[in-house]
């Protein structure tokens, strides 16, 4: 992130000096002579750290800091003071300065309240930008989603809605399956009318038949009084068949029936009904090998599937986890009456490279629990669930801006061999190159290593 930072002060050689000294570490200079001049290029935005002396004429350091602490809280202000008036600064401090320098400057020290600054700035963007993209983002549902494969499913949902053809998501559990159905029927011109869903595998084989398609009092032991069947009730409407891979073929074949001609009898009925509905059918079976072993109609398959939809495994659009993390963040600690900013490099670094076998709601429980755990505002990787938090492996590597690839590539690699204390083969694993490859680097770099040497 390329990063402004405002120099205010009266004395043209420091506020130069000063500059200079930051551009040769690459960030964005302004510098101004007064508060006033100061305050006014702050105002233009895209200013993210202020260095300002306190004594000035027009519009003093104070006036300044009090300034951005009230208006614009998210910049943090340096303060410079002259020697021997460390009371102000003091006083600085108290008003919301995030650090204070004395005269004459130390531009190591400098430098590393700056860095630390701005890290923390950057968090702070961070979380915003996702905070608005998900804002746009919510358009479609409460689906989250800006990886190309979503966006294509999201194409054709929209264009399914409007028709009547059944639909068959599959997907690994907690993909979102149930989010997709609920979408479709949203944006349908059935919205209107009901969605009535059904858990097959959660009932048993006579049970799911009379849910269905409902029964006539006496139709069976129990029966007490006639029942509608959940087709009846979603007439005119939708009806989403979850776990469509465990229902049995007598209910296949009565479901392919309804599919055909519109009809069906209650249990122990005579009388023919008929319902207008549109199915939306769910699995994370492979219904094809259902087919094969005999257990799935294939007809009924090719009825359910006219249009198909598949929902991609999480670890298949990582690219999607950090604003899932992010709705996940406001949702859960909304929940749990928390305030929480954002989440260090440690933990995104785990939560970006965990494999997520229970997909996207076990994505949603691990942050549920760690906005419980956490106890600041920020989330770090001890708040993770255990066996998350170590899939982040090292802290998160800095490779400064615009250095050549080879030097990039060096500072990876020697990294990634430090993290993994030494190992050779669990380095090229991680970093999904061969150990020929990481021993010929090696060599270039000039590193010799013996067993488990600890290197860095
Ligand atoms: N893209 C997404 N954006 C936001 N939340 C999502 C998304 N996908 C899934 N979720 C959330 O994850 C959880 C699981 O989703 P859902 O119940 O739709 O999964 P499923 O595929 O039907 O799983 P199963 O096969 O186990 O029934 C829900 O809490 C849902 O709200
Ligand atoms: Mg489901």
């Amino acid at each position: 992130m390329q990063f402004t930072i405002l120099i205010i002060d009266d004395e043209k050689n420091i506020r130069e000096g000063l500059g200079a000294a930051l551009e040769l570490d690459g960030y964005t200079v302004k510098l101004a002579e007064n508060g006033r001049a100061g305050l006014a290029l702050i105002e233009k935005g895209d200013v993210d750290l202020v260095i300002t002396d306190l004594r000035m004429p027009e519009a003093s350091g104070e006036e300044v800091l009090a300034k951005v602490s009230a208006e614009s809280p998210g910049i943090p202000v340096i303060v410079l003071t002259g020697h021997g008036s460390i009371d102000s600064a003091v006083d600085a401090m108290r008003n919301g300065a995030y650090d204070f320098l004395t005269k004459p400057l130390s531009l190591d020290r400098l430098a590393l309240i700056v860095k630390r600054a701005l890290q923390g700035r950057e968090l702070v963007l961070q979380h915003r930008q996702l905070q608005e993209e998900l804002r746009e983002r919510k358009s479609f549902e409460s689906i989250v989603g800006r990886n190309a494969e979503m966006q294509k499913i999201f194409q054709i949902v929209r264009r399914a809605a409007d028709s009547k053809a059944s639909l068959l998501i599959t997907g690994e559990s907690g993909v979102g399956k149930e989010l997709v159905a609920d979408a479709l029927h949203n944006l349908s011109p059935r919205r209107d009318k009901p969605l009535i869903k059904v858990h097959c595998a959660a009932l048993s084989e006579s049970l799911l038949e009379s849910e269905l398609f409902g029964h006539e009092k006496g139709a069976f032991t129990g029966a007490a009084a006639r029942k509608r069947g959940r087709f009846e009730l979603a007439n005119g409407g939708t009806l989403f068949l979850d776990e469509i891979g465990e229902i049995n073929q007598n209910v296949q074949i009565k479901i392919l029936r309804v599919l055909q001609d519109k009809r069906f009898e209650r249990v122990g009925g005579e009388e023919t009904l008929e319902a207008d509905v549109r199915i939306v059918a769910a699995t994370n079976r492979d219904l094809k090998k259902e087919i094969e072993a005999g257990r799935f109609r294939e007809d009924l398959y090719y009825r359910l599937n006219v249009v198909q939809i598949h929902l991609p495994p999480l670890r298949e659009r990582r690219d999607d986890i950090p604003l899932l993390v992010t709705a996940f963040l406001n949702e859960t600690a909304a929940e749990n009456g928390k305030k929480i900013d954002g989440i260090d490099a440690r933990a995104r670094s785990a939560l970006y490279k965990y494999p997520w076998p229970g997909n996207i709601r076990e994505l949603r429980n691990c942050i549920e629990s760690a906005v419980v755990m956490c106890e600041g505002h920020i989330i770090t990787a001890d708040d993770l669930p255990p066996g998350i938090a170590e899939s982040g492996g090292a802290e998160a590597v800095a490779v400064p801006a615009n250095i050549p690839l080879e030097e990039a590539e060096k500072i990876i690699i020697m990294q990634s061999l430090a993290f993994n204390k030494g190992n050779k083969s669990k380095t090229a694993e991680a970093l999904g190159i061969g150990r020929k490859t990481l021993h010929r680097k090696l060599a270039e770099y000039g590193v010799t290593l013996t067993g488990n040497v600890r290197v860095l």
